[in-house]
């Protein structure tokens, strides 16, 4: 059973399901007067996304990116196009999700490309932060958690691909990293 390799759950289901209201019903207040491009970054925001525009009440558009950063625990610093976008953004409002800012290399690398496509703005919202660990100066404009400096997995977040689909936000067992 996947639960047997969880040392602890950090974020319930229920915490982030109420959360996702919140966080909802701000961004539908900040984007009353546009439609939204909500851009989800494959494969880690797929659960938050899923809930997340459940509780977001406006007009949006959605669309999926995938990016490369990270191979196990470490991030190898380099952040890979690997799926780009299929349309315009040119004066889209957009909106990326995204499952963690970790040392925030992705985030900076994404919005970059976002801009120079030729959006009117770029927000965030994550359903992690991980401030301890951030190499450059970026920040989500919406938060879901601040969490400790400790690997997370679950609700989209993986270990080598697994776990995405436990439905909180775990820990890993040690024995499970090697
Ligand atoms: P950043 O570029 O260092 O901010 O890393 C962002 C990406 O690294 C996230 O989208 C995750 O895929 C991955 N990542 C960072 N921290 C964790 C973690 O604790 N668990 C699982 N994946 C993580």
């Amino acid at each position: 059973m996947l639960m047997d390799d969880v040392k602890k759950i950090l974020i319930s289901q229920e915490e982030i399901d109420a959360r996702c209201k919140e966080l909802g019903k701000q961004i539908s207040e900040d984007y009353s007067d546009t439609v939204p491009v909500v851009i989800g970054l494959l494969k880690g925001s797929v659960p938050f996304m899923a809930e997340l525009i459940k509780n977001i009440t406006i007009d949006c558009e959605l669309e999926f990116m995938a990016v490369s950063s990270y191979s196990g625990t470490e991030s190898m610093g380099d952040v890979k196009i690997v799926k780009d976008l299929d349309r315009s953004i040119i004066d889209c409002d957009v909106l990326i999700v995204e499952d963690i800012v970790d040392t925030g290399n992705t985030l900076l690398k994404v919005k970059d490309l976002l801009y120079s496509k030729g959006a009117r703005s770029v927000r965030v919202v994550s359903l992690l932060d991980k401030p301890s660990r951030r190499l450059v100066d970026i920040e989500a404009e919406y938060i879901g958690f601040t969490i400790p400096n400790e690997f997370v997995i679950g609700f989209g977040l993986d270990f080598n691909q697994k776990y995405r689909n436990l439905p909180f936000v775990g820990v890993l067992k040690e024995e499970c990293y090697r």
